[in-house]
């Protein structure tokens, strides 16, 4: 039977709405589909968690660990979601830089977190906890992977303390390295010449804070953002004097507090490991083994990512 031009352009218009509808339904199922599943409701791998990541690690110790949950804030951020944290033995330390008659207090309001982690490492060197956490004082800073809920709370509740202790000593919270890998700063870079605003700082930063004895290396990496966990034998690797140094340093520069922030985000392996760069770690298996996160592959990752941002670091 043959059909009016009418009735083809009608057909010709449900194949187009079909072929847009299946092609929607096609999009969604790849890229939403994973993000709703894995960002809400991450998926936990049974086998490794077992293993790896459980409450049975902690509770067959007989006692935690002793944990301090040190805040970089200010006097104007709320930190109050830091005393809904579920850790066991946790001790938390809000540091307020702009508040000189707080109890805990840089000696200046400066150098972002990095004065703020160094008063702490150089006043607590000889009343240590077992483990150490420093953060920054929002909840939900963009600094934490959409894996992680960017949610810092939902990180250090998921966070494995005994992997920490007993095998990696320095774990930066965040997993994603990406663009921060393997050599994100250059350190030959110069003032007249450089990709990153600290990169042309790096080499003088290094040699301020860690001396002759340990040359700078020509590249640095790992991810960003200056949130990390620390054990007592990792920052026990170093004198106290060398915490007495940094932080004078940051309160002696004539930098910005930005630069003082930037170097110090890719010195902290250095200053806790034998590392100069953070890069050995893969991110699908920290988010795995460190926080009980677990993909299959790493195309299912991937497809995590498809609705959040691609950060650096
Ligand atoms: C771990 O222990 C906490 C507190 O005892 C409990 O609320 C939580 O459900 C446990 N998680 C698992 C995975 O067993
Ligand atoms: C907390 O740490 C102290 C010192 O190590 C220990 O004696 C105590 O049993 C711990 N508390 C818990 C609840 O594990
Ligand atoms: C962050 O995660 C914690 C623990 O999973 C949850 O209780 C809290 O509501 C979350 N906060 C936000 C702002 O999503």
């Amino acid at each position: 039977m043959l059909q009016s031009p009418l009735t083809r352009s009608r057909l010709r218009n449900q194949i187009l709405a079909a072929i847009i509808f299946l092609t929607l339904i096609y999009f969604s199922l790849n890229n939403l589909l994973p993000a709703i599943r894995y960002n809400v409701v991450p998926y936990r791998h049974p086998i490794l968690l077992d293993n790896a990541h459980s409450n049975a690690s902690l509770e067959t110790t007989t006692t935690s660990p002793t944990v301090h949950l040190v805040i970089a804030s200010t006097k104007a951020d709320d930190t109050s979601w830091t005393s809904r944290l579920t850790i066991p033995n946790l001790t938390i330390l809000r540091y307020i830089s702009d508040d000189p008659s707080a109890p805990f207090h840089p000696p200046k309001p400066k150098g972002h977190e990095a004065l703020i982690y160094f008063t702490y490492l150089h006043d607590f060197y000889d009343a240590l906890p077992d483990l150490t956490l420093f953060i920054h004082a929002s909840e939900t800073p963009w600094h934490v992977e959409g894996t992680l809920l960017r949610n810092t709370s939902f990180a250090l509740s998921n966070l494995n303390l005994p992997q920490i202790l007993q095998q990696r000593h320095y774990f930066n919270l965040r997993v994603t390295w990406r663009a921060g890998c393997p050599a994100w700063i250059d350190t030959t870079k110069t003032y007249a010449d450089y990709d990153e605003a600290e990169e042309p700082f790096m080499a003088e930063a290094w040699r301020a804070n860690f001396g002759a004895g340990e040359p700078v290396p020509e590249t640095l990496g790992g991810p960003c953002c200056s949130q990390f966990a620390v054990t007592r034998e990792a920052i026990r690797r170093r004198p106290r004097e060398q915490y007495r140094v940094s932080r004078d340093w940051i309160v002696d520069s004539t930098w910005s507090d930005a630069i003082l922030g930037r170097v110090w985000e890719h010195m902290w392996p250095r200053l806790f490991t034998d590392e100069a760069s953070d890069c050995g770690h893969a991110e699908r298996g920290s988010l795995c083994q460190m926080y009980g996160v677990c993909f299959w592959s790493e195309g299912e990752l991937e497809g995590t990512r498809s609705c959040g941002r691609r950060g650096r670091g």
